[in-house]
C-alpha cells in the first residue's frame, strides 16, 4: 500500500489504504466526514453521493486508485466548493421544507449542485433525470424538485442583480 494524495475540500490530503477501498469508507472512518451517508453500498441510493472535479460520485463504488491527484468535495466542503450554489440551495430548502428525517438529504443536495453548476436553468426533466439515483424513503421528491427549481431561480436572480 503507498500513499494517495488527493484533494479534500480544498485541502490537499494522504490516504493510505487498498487501492479498491471505497472513497465512503475513507472519508466516513478514517477522515472523520461523516456528513455523507452509507445506504446500500451498491451505487443503488446515492446516500453516499460526493462530488469528483465537480461531477457526482457515489462513493460507496469508487476506489480509492482512481481518486488520486483529483479534487473530492462533500458536503462538508460544498460552500468553499461553490458558495453561490451551495448558498441557492440552502435557502431553497429551506424555503420548501423539503427535509424529513433527513438520512439521504446530504448525497441529495450534492446530485442538485452539481446539476446546478453544470445546469442552472434545468427543466422538470433534467431535475427528474440528475436525481433519480438518489433515493428518498420519507418521499421528498417532489419537494425536491420544488426546491431545485427555486435555487435555480435564486441563482438567476443573482445573475441579472
Ligand atoms: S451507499 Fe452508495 S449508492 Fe447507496
Ligand atoms: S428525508 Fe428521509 S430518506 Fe430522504
Amino acid at each position: 500500500m503507498s500513499p494517495t494524495m488527493l484533494r479534500l475540500n480544498g485541502r490537499t490530503v494522504e490516504v493510505t489504504a487498498e487501492p479498491d477501498t471505497p472513497l465512503l469508507w475513507l472519508l466516513r472512518g478514517e477522515l472523520k466526514l461523516t456528513g455523507t451517508k452509507f445506504g446500500c453500498g451498491m451505487a443503488l441510493c446515492g446516500a453516499c453521493t460526493v462530488l469528483l472535479d465537480g461531477v457526482a460520485v457515489r462513493g460507496c463504488v469508487t476506489p480509492l486508485a482512481s481518486v488520486g491527484g483529483r479534487e473530492v468535495t462533500t458536503i462538508e466542503g460544498l460552500r468553499e466548493h461553490n458558495a453561490r450554489v451551495a448558498e441557492a440551495l440552502r435557502a431553497a430548502w429551506l424555503e420548501v421544507d423539503v427535509v424529513q428525517c433527513g438520512y439521504c438529504q446530504s448525497g441529495q443536495l450534492m446530485s442538485a449542485a452539481a446539476l446546478l453548476a453544470a445546469n442552472p436553468q434545468p427543466t422538470d426533466a433534467d431535475i427528474d433525470a440528475a436525481m433519480e439515483g438518489n433515493l428518498c424513503r420519507c418521499g421528498t421528491y417532489p419537494r425536491i424538485r420544488a426546491a431545485i427549481h427555486a435555487a435555480a431561480k435564486r441563482l438567476g436572480a443573482d445573475r441579472a442583480s
